[in-house]
């Protein structure tokens, strides 16, 4: 029969070697962290490690995070997370702009957006909307791959003036593939040239038919120039946002995805992470991809220090130990040991990962004893 040494059964636990030693004494077994162990004495460990063997994947690296679940009680309702997607140039931005009611624009270099923003605003009724600018559908494409859905609806940006274009298309494919419910919102509706009855018309090559064509995605005109179409817009993502009845649980240690990440000279590394679940407080010891850290301050969208951060709020985040990747887990844990030592395993699996194309996760380690 097949066995697993010790050691790298406590590696991919991300438990320390010499506990699983002392649990198998107590077991009434002598082995070292070299010697090999059976699978039904490695299942035994696991279980009595407090891990869910079913639960874990790949992506699911801190094991203990992954196999919890929040019961139905604990749930309260979130804000939607709603990503702008649409061909460069279509008025992503400028229309965020608008719906913020801040120039953003004007402070980019050049007109084009760099980085994806993370912004939260509040609408007259009172409802938080999240929203995601994206500089083209990479980031979105690449934190799809990586299982990390923070997306709850995307608006698909198209200009009225211009028409269905190469990453029009692919915005649209992405949405589909990731089963994420659209909206449609045909910008630059104030231009001369505008034609929104041909924009809706063309979308239908693409399978997507709007409310105006019979369908069921919602569509609406608007303009970031006028601000015309605006509160519809707004109205359809709350409606949207209703039917989808969006939940999370605040209560919990933080749980978050990195949105998008840099090393500023003067800050250190800084991340802007979206809260999935749970709530991230100022102080908290956490694992952010293959980094430790403490949350040593946080920033909101207006650069406002604030202490804690609920689901569905995106913040800027300081005090992190390297710079993670766009699409990282950020985890909440309990001790500064846990916290390097769940880096280290993860630092360990990303090494695989890159040496040998071989899946290093409990379950595929299982079937394939099996
Ligand atoms: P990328 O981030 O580079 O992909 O572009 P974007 O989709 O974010 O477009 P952006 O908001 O930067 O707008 C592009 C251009 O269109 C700018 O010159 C805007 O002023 C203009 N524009 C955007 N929305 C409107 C609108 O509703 N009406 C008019 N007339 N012009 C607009
Ligand atoms: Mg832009």
């Amino acid at each position: 029969p097949e066995a697993i040494t010790v050691q790298e059964l406590a590696n991919r636990m991300a438990e320390k070697a010499a506990d699983l030693v002392k649990s198998l004494f107590k077991m009434g077994m002598m082995v070292t962290i070299n010697q090999t162990i059976d699978q039904d004495t490695a299942e035994l460990l696991v279980e009595e490690f407090g891990h869910n063997i079913q639960r874990v994947s790949e992506s699911d690296v801190d094991i203990d995070a992954a196999a919890d679940v929040d019961a139905p009680e604990t749930l309260k309702p979130r804000p939607p997370v709603v990503t702008i997607m649409g061909h460069v140039d279509h008025g992503k931005t400028s229309l965020l702009d608008a719906l913020r009611g801040t120039d953003v624009v004007r402070g980019e270099a050049g007109g084009i957006t760099q980085h994806i923003g993370a912004y939260q605003i509040k609408t007259k009724g009172g409802d938080l909307i999240t929203f995601l600018d994206t500089p083209g559908h990479e980031a979105f494409t690449e934190m799809r791959m990586r299982g990390a859905n923070v997306t709850d609806i995307v608006i698909l940006v198209v200009a009225a003036d211009d028409g269905i274009m190469p990453q029009t298309i692919e915005a649209i494919n992405h949405t589909k593939a990731a089963g994420v419910p659209m909206i449609v919102a045909i910008t630059k509706a104030d231009k001369h040239e505008a034609n929104p009855q041909k924009i809706r018309e063309r979308l239908l090559e693409h399978e997507v038919i709007v409310e105006e064509m019979s369908g069921d995605v919602q569509d609406v005109e608007v303009s970031a120039k006028t601000g015309a179409g605006l509160d519809k817009l707004i109205e359809k993502i709350l409606l949207q946002a209703e039917l989808l009845e969006l939940t999370a649980n605040p209560d919990r240690a933080a749980e978050a995805t990195v949105i998008e990440a840099k090393l500023d000279k003067g800050k250190g590394p800084l991340a802007t992470v979206l809260v999935n679940r749970g709530t991230l407080k100022v102080g908290d010891i956490l694992v952010v991809g293959t980094h430790s850290g403490r949350v040593r301050a946080m920033l909101d969208d207006k650069g406002r220090q604030i202490k804690e951060a609920p689901p569905a709020l995106p913040v800027e985040v300081l005090g992190l130990g390297g710079v993670p990747m766009a699409g990282d887990t950020l985890t909440v844990v309990e001790s500064e040991a846990r916290a390097r030592e769940v880096a280290a395993y993860r630092q360990e699996q990303a090494t695989a990962r890159r040496t040998t194309h071989a899946p290093a996760s409990l379950e595929n380690m299982f079937s394939a004893l099996a």
